[in-house]
C-alpha cells in the first residue's frame, strides 16, 4: 500500500523548494545581470585595460554596455557559452597578459551592430567641412572639406560603383597577419555579377600554401569601424575639435603647439603625467607672461580644458598599477577608418594588393572621397563643386591614374576642367593641393602600381 505524504509535510516541502528556487533563481539572475554590467567587464579582473572604458565614454556609444557589442543579442545558452569562453581571461590574470590588449572574438555583427543599425547603413555621400588649426603663433585656422563617397561616385553616370555597403555584405574576405589585422596579405572579392577576383600583396610574407590554409576573415562593420566603441583620437584631432567647439581659444599664442608637445611626452607613471601637465603650465606662463593678463578668460578656459583631461590623459598615457606594462598611447590602437595615422583603408587600397593581371584594388583618391579641399575662408569654390558632378575622362579611370597623373600635366585639355595646372601646395588651384602634396601618405605605395591595360 502506497504511503501517503501528509498534506502539511507536502506544503512545507513545496514552500522550501519554492523559496530555494526564488533565492537561487534570483542569485543566478542577479549574477547573470552583474556579469553583463560595464562594472564587471571593467573591474572584475583588476584594471587590465583601464583605457577601454575611458575611451568608450568619449564615443557615440557611451551609453550602451560592453556586452552589447562584445557578446551581442544572443539567446541565453549561446550567450552563456560565449561568456564561458572568456574564462580564459582568468588564466591570463594568473599568467600575465600583454598590453595593449586586443579583442579577437567579438560576436558576429548580425547580433551586435546590426541589432541597432541596419545592414545597408550608408545611404548618402556626406560632405564634411572641418576647421583645422596650425601649430603656429596664431593657431591659424583653415578648413578641410571632403565629400565621403559612402555609396560611391554618384554623379557623372558612373553606375558600377561599389560603396561601403558592398564591403559589409559578405563580399570581401581577407587574410591578415597579427591580432590587430593591420597587414593584409590576401583578399578575395565577389562582385555584383558573381565574378570572384583574388588579390595578393606584392610584399606578402606568407606563401601561397599558407594563405590557402589560413582562416579568411569576412569583412564586416568592425573592420572599418573598429574604433566605434573606443575612439582613441589623435591629439591633433582632439585639440582642433576643442578650438572648433570653443573649448579652447586660438587667441592664446602657440597654445596648440604646447598642448601637442605635452600629449607627445612619454611618461612613466600617473604621478609623472600629472607633474608634466603642471610643468607645461609653468613653462607656458613663463614663455608668454602677457597671455594671462591679455586674455584672462581664455587662459582660464585652457586651464579648465587641460584639467578636465588631466586624469584621462594620465590614464591613457600609462596605467600606474602595471608599471611593467608597455607604454600604451593612442598609437597603440589603430583606427581603420581613413589612412593618415594608420594604414586603414590603405591596408587594401594602398597599391600593394593586386590581382593576377597586376591591377590593384583602387588607389585613386577620388574613389572614396572627393579631392580634399583646404581653404582659408569658409566658402567652397565653385570649381570644386562643379567637379563633383562631372564625369571623369577615360584616362582618369585607369587604375594607375594616380600613379601616373604627373606624366600628363603638360597635356592639352586639363585646363578646361581643372583651370590652371600648376603643381604645388598653396591651395590656389586644383593641382596645388596641400591635402595631396603636403602630406606624406606613408601607407600608400604608388610605385607598386605598374598596371597598364
Ligand atoms: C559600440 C560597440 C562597443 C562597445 C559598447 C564596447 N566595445 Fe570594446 N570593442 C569594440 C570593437 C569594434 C573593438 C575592436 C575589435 C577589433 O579590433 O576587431 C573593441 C575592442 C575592445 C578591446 C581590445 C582593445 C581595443 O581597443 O582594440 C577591449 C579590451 C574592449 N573592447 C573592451 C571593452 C569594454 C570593457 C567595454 C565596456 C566598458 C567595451 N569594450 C565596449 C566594440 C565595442
Ligand atoms: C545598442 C545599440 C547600438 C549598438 C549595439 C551599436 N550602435 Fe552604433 N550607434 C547607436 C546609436 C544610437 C548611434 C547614434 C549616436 C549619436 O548620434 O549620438 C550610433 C552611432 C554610430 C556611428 C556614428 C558615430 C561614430 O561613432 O562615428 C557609427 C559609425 C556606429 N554607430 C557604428 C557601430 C558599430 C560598428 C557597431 C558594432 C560594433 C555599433 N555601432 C553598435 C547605437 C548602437
Ligand atoms: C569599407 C569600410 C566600411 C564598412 C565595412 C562599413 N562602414 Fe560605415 N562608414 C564607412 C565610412 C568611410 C563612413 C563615413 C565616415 C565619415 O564620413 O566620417 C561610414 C559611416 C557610417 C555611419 C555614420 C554615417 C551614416 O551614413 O549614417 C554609420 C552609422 C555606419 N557607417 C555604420 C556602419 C555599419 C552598421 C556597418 C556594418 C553593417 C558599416 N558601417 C560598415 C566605412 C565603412
Ligand atoms: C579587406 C580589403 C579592403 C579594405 C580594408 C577596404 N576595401 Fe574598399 N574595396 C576592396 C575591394 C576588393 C574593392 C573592389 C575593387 C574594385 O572595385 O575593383 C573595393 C572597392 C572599394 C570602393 C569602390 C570602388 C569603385 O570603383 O567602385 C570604394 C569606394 C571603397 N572600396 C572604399 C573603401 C574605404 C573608404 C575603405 C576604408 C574605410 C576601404 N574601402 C577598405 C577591399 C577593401
Ligand atoms: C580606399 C578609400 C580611400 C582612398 C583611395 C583615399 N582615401 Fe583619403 N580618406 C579615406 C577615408 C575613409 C578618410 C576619413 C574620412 C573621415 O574621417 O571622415 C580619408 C581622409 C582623407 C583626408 C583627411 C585626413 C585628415 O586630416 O583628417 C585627406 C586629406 C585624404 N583622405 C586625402 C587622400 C588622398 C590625397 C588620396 C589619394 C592619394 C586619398 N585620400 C585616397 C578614404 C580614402
Ligand atoms: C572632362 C573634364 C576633365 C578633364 C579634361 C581632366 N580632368 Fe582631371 N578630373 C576630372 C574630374 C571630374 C575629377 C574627379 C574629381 C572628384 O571626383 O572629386 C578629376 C580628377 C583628377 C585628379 C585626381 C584623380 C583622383 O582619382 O583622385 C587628377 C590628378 C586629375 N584630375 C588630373 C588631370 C590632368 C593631369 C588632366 C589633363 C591631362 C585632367 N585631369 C583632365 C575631370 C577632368
Amino acid at each position: 500500500m502506497a504511503r501517503k505524504i501528509k498534506l502539511k509535510t507536502a506544503l512545507v516541502g513545496i514552500a522550501i523548494f519554492g523559496a530555494a528556487f526564488v533565492v537561487l533563481g534570483s542569485v543566478s539572475v542577479v549574477g547573470w545581470e552583474f556579469s553583463n554590467s560595464n562594472y564587471f567587464c571593467t573591474n572584475a579582473c583588476h584594471q587590465v585595460h583601464p583605457e577601454e572604458p575611458i575611451a568608450q565614454q568619449l564615443s557615440a556609444h557611451a551609453k550602451i554596455n560592453c556586452v552589447d557589442c562584445h557578446i551581442g543579442r544572443l539567446a541565453f545558452f549561446p550567450a552563456l557559452i560565449k561568456k564561458s569562453s572568456h574564462i580564459k581571461h582568468v588564466w591570463s590574470i594568473l599568467t600575465g597578459w600583454e598590453r595593449p590588449t586586443y579583442a579577437p572574438s567579438l560576436s558576429h555583427v548580425g547580433n551586435t551592430c546590426e541589432g541597432c543599425h541596419v545592414e545597408d547603413t550608408h545611404k548618402f555621400n556626406i560632405l564634411a567641412s572641418k576647421k583645422r588649426y596650425a601649430a603656429d603663433e596664431k593657431n591659424t585656422q583653415t578648413r578641410l572639406t571632403l565629400v565621403s563617397r559612402n555609396v560611391g561616385r554618384i554623379f557623372g553616370g558612373e553606375k558600377n560603383r561599389r560603396g561601403m555597403n558592398w564591403h559589409a555584405g559578405g563580399n570581401v574576405k581577407f587574410v591578415a597577419t597579427g591580432p590587430q589585422k593591420q597587414d593584409i596579405e590576401f583578399v578575395e572579392a565577389t562582385f555584383p555579377d558573381g565574378e570572384v577576383v583574388t588579390y595578393k600583396s606584392v610584399k606578402a610574407s606568407m606563401s601561397d600554401a599558407d594563405i590557402a590554409a589560413a582562416d579568411k576573415v569576412t569583412m564586416s562593420c568592425m573592420d572599418c569601424h573598429n574604433r566605434a566603441g573606443h575612439p582613441f583620437r589623435d591629439p591633433e584631432t582632439v585639440v582642433d575639435a576643442a578650438f572648433a567647439s570653443g573649448e579652447l581659444n586660438p587667441k592664446l599664442p602657440y597654445v596648440k603647439e604646447y598642448i601637442l608637445t605635452l600629449l607627445d611626452t612619454p611618461v612613466t607613471s600617473q604621478e609623472d603625467a600629472m607633474e608634466k601637465v603642471d610643468k607645461a603650465y609653468e613653462n607656458y606662463a613663463q614663455a608668454y607672461p602677457d597671455a594671462a593678463t591679455d586674455y584672462p578668460a581664455e587662459t582660464e578656459q585652457a586651464r579648465a580644458f587641460i584639467e578636465q583631461r588631466k586624469k584621462f590623459l594620465a590614464d591613457l598615457m600609462v596605467s600606474s598599477e602595471f608599471p611593467e606594462a608597455e607604454h600604451v598611447t593612442w598609437k597603440s590602437f589603430p583606427d581603420n577608418l581613413g589612412h593618415k595615422d594608420f594604414p586603414g583603408c590603405f591596408r587594401c587600397h594602398g597599391g600593394d594588393l593586386q590581382n593576377t593581371a597586376g591591377e590593384p584594388i583602387p588607389v585613386n583618391c577620388s574613389t572614396c572621397h572627393s579631392l580634399p579641399l583646404t581653404t582659408k575662408r569658409d566658402k567652397i569654390p565653385d570649381y570644386y563643386l562643379a567637379l563633383l558632378d562631372l564625369k571623369k575622362p577615360k584616362n582618369h579611370r585607369s587604375p594607375d591614374w594616380m600613379a601616373k597623373h604627373s606624366d600628363h600635366l603638360g597635356e592639352e585639355g586639363c585646363e578646361s576642367c581643372h583651370g590652371d595646372v600648376k603643381f604645388g601646395v598653396d591651395d590656389k588651384t586644383f593641382c596645388s593641393n596641400s591635402g595631396c602634396h603636403a602630406v606624406d601618405w606613408q601607407y600608400l605605395d604608388l610605385s607598386a602600381v605598374n598596371y597598364s591595360e
